[in-house]
């Protein structure tokens, strides 16, 4: 039978430091509101003409490699996941295996949002095991500072969201002692509108975007903060529970939960309610805020480089996000 490892993790985020006060002198809003509804010190803004979404993503690729022992020719696949690509289309995927020179490597590109880091090790970890593919690069990779409105009437979501990128690199083994022992994936396409943007859409009158379209906000992120809050503390716990019984665990043999970077609030009650202690669990969000599909990676690979995952350790990744989507993964480091 054959499984996959993580074998290299890696994670980049832009050198801009922007502090809650930094984001005063766009917005009315305070150090003191942020820290206590969200956790949020400071997160990263891409500089334009430094950082791009795939360049961020190969930066952290090129880390996982290294860690990895593998050069980019060895990998056989991409699956890179992003709700914020640098074109319309074609994804970032592609521009990313350009730039690592992996010239007729096939790649995938998911969105998935928040939950997008772990489809994606999902698909990877499926054609590994498969036996289609020996090797994955799974990538989530974010700019979020171009697409919030820093005004005050977005600043219920602008103050959440950072920009960085995180990579993980999957190998094919026969050993059972040290790979991903499951993944478990949802939707539900009803809350879909509660977490959005709309623009441009294809199904429009006319052209799929407008100066119209802009004047409405139809390019901004549009979120019900409560009904994400309400549905995330219940779905956290769901998928964490569904990896745990599946695979004959108890939240107490967790060694390390590293869940989406969301809300401190929504780590913290998720943590209480599966009766885990704040040593279990890995949280961020403090420096760089949330950052979609790239805040797990990030979170997993910072955990690792801090020596807090342990060959042999029982690590749990957890997401929930717009969709809705939520997710998890159970890994025998
Ligand atoms: O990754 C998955 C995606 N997102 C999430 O997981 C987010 C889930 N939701 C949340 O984390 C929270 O709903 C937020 C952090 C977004 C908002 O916190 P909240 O406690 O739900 O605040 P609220 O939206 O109910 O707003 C409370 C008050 C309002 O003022 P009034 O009407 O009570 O006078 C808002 O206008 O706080 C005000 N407010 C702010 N004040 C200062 C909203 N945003 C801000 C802000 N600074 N940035």
């Amino acid at each position: 039978m054959t499984y996959s490892r993580i074998t290299g993790l890696g994670y980049y985020v832009p050198e801009q430091v922007i502090t809650n006060d930094d984001l005063t002198q766009w917005m009315e809003t305070s150090d003191q509101w942020i820290q206590e509804r969200t956790g949020i010190k400071e997160r990263r803004f891409f500089e334009h003409g430094k950082d791009t979404n795939y360049s961020m993503a190969a930066a952290a690729s090129r880390i996982a490699l290294e860690r990895a022992g593998l050069t980019p020719n060895e990998v056989d696949v991409i699956v890179y996941a992003t709700i914020t690509p640098d074109y319309f289309f074609p994804g970032s995927a592609f521009l990313m295996q350009r730039e690592l020179g992996m010239d007729g490597k096939p790649v995938i590109d998911i969105r998935e949002q928040c939950s997008g880091f772990v489809y994606a090790l999902s698909i990877a970890d499926q054609f590994i095991k498969s036996g289609m593919y020996k090797s994955a690069l799974v990538v989530g990779s974010e700019i979020q500072s171009s697409w919030i409105d820093k005004s005050t009437a977005g600043r219920n979501i602008a103050v959440i969201f950072g920009d960085g990128a995180g990579a993980a690199v999957l190998q094919a083994t026969e050993n059972p002692q040290h790979c991903i022992l499951s993944t478990h994936l949802h939707a539900d396409g009803r809350f879909a509108e509660d977490l959005y943007v709309k623009e441009p859409g294809s199904s429009r009158p006319g052209r799929s975007a407008t100066k119209e379209m802009i004047d409405d906000g139809g390019f901004n992120v549009h979120m019900n903060g409560n009904a994400v809050f309400k549905h995330a503390i219940v779905r956290f716990g769901e998928v964490i529970s569904e990896a745990l019984d599946a695979n004959g665990f108890q939240p107490t043999d967790i060694n390390l939960l590293v869940p989406h970077q969301a809300n401190i609030r929504i780590s913290d009650y998720v943590r209480t309610q599966m009766g885990l202690d704040e040593s279990q669990v890995m949280n961020n969000i403090q420096r760089f805020g949330n950052t979609t599909a790239a805040s797990i990676p990030i979170a997993l690979c910072e955990a690792w480089e801090n020596g807090r995952l342990k060959e042999g350790d029982l690590v749990c990744l957890a997401a929930f996000g717009s969709g809705f989507t939520w997710a998890s993964a159970l890994i025998r480091w």
